[in-house]
C-alpha cells in the first residue's frame, strides 16, 4: 500500500519520526511541506495512505503546516493520519488539524497521535541533554513503533482530550499565527558571528540571506529555530521570554544539513 508522509521540521524531531514511521510502513514517500510553500493551488496526494508529521508551536500547528493542510485534498486517500511532536503538551494541534479539514468539508484524520520529544525552544525550556535526552528519544522510539502498528492496522485513533493545551492554544495561538512571520525581528547576532552562512543553509523556508557576511532575516519566519540551533558558534539569540543565552541548543542526533536543504527544495 503506497503512503505519502508530509513533514515539517526545524530541529529534526519530526523528520526522525517521519523517517522511522516510513521505514516501518514500507513503500512510503516522504515529502517536505516547506518544498511546496511556493506552489499554487490544491495538493492532491496520489496514495492510499496520507500522513502529516510536524512539531507543535504554541499548542497549535506551525503556520506553514496549517496553510498546507488547507490546500490538501484528501479525497483519494483511504486512510489518513497525523503525528505531532512536542516538548510537553500539544494535543490541541491535532484538533486544529481536524478542524481545518472539517471546515473545508474534507476527509478528517483517521488517526491522530502526539509524541513527546526533546523540547527545542530555549526561551521557555532548556533543551534536555545527556541521559535525559536519550531517555526521551528511547521512549519516543517505542511510541513510534506503537503508532506504526496502529497505522498498519488502519485503527481509528481520535486526537484525545486536550484540556490544558486547548486552553493554552486559545490564549496564545492567535497572536502566534498572526505575528510569526515577523518573529525573526527578535533574533539578535553577537560578535561571535563568522559569516559562515550556516544559518541561511539551515533555514527550511529560505528566510535568511547573507549580506556583508551577516544573516539578514526576511520576515517570512516560521520560528522553527533552525538558525538558532545550527549556528556553530551560538552567535544567534532569540530575545523572547527568558532568551536563549546560555540556555542550550538542540538538534536531533540524526539531523544533517542536507535534510534542511532538502526541505527548502534546494538540492
Ligand atoms: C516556536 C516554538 C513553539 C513551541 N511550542 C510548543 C508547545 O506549545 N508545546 C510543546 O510541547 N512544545 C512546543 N515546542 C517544542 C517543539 O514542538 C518540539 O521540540 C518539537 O519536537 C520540535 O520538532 P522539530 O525538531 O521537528 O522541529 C515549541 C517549539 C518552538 C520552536
Amino acid at each position: 500500500m503506497k503512503t505519502i508522509v508530509y513533514y515539517f521540521s526545524g530541529t529534526g524531531n519530526s523528520l526522525a519520526v517521519a523517517k522511522k514511521i516510513s521505514q516501518q510502513l514500507g513503500e512510503t514517500e516522504i515529502v517536505p511541506i516547506a518544498s511546496l510553500r511556493n506552489t499554487p493551488g490544491e495538493i492532491l496526494p496520489e496514495a492510499e495512505r496520507v500522513g502529516i508529521v510536524c512539531p507543535v508551536y504554541d499548542s497549535g500547528l506551525p503556520r506553514i503546516v496549517a496553510e498546507f493542510a488547507a490546500r490538501l485534498n484528501l479525497s483519494q486517500a483511504g486512510y489518513t493520519f497525523a503525528i505531532v511532536t512536542m516538548g510537553a503538551l500539544g494535543v490541541a494541534a491535532l484538533h486544529q488539524l481536524n478542524g481545518i479539514f472539517k471546515e473545508r468539508k474534507k476527509k478528517t484524520l483517521d488517526a491522530a497521535f502526539a509524541v513527546k520529544m526533546p523540547g527545542n525552544f530555549p526561551p521557555i525550556g532548556i533543551p534536555p541533554t545527556g541521559s535525559k535526552k536519550d531517555a526521551i528519544l528511547d521512549a519516543a522510539d517505542a511510541r513510534i513503533a506503537e503508532m506504526a502498528g496502529k497505522i498498519q492496522d488502519a485503527k481509528h485513533v481520535p486526537p484525545g482530550f486536550a484540556p490544558i493545551s486547548g486552553v493554552v492554544k486559545r490564549i496564545t495561538y492567535g497572536s502566534f499565527f498572526r505575528n510569526v512571520h515577523d518573529a525573526d525581528r527578535s533574533f539578535s547576532l553577537s560578535e561571535n558571528c563568522t559569516g559562515c552562512g550556516t544559518c541561511a543553509k539551515a533555514c527550511p523556508v529560505g528566510n535568511i540571506t547573507i549580506v556583508d557576511n551577516r544573516p539578514v532575516w526576511q520576515h517570512r519566519c516560521e520560528l522553527c529555530c533552525a538558525c538558532l540551533h545550527f549556528c556553530p558558534v551560538e552567535a544567534i539569540n532569540l530575545n523572547m521570554v527568558q532568551g536563549t543565552k546560555g540556555r542550550g541548543r538542540y538538534r536531533h542526533p540524526d539531523l544533517r544539513m542536507a535534510d534542511m536543504e532538502l526541505q527548502r527544495g534546494s538540492i
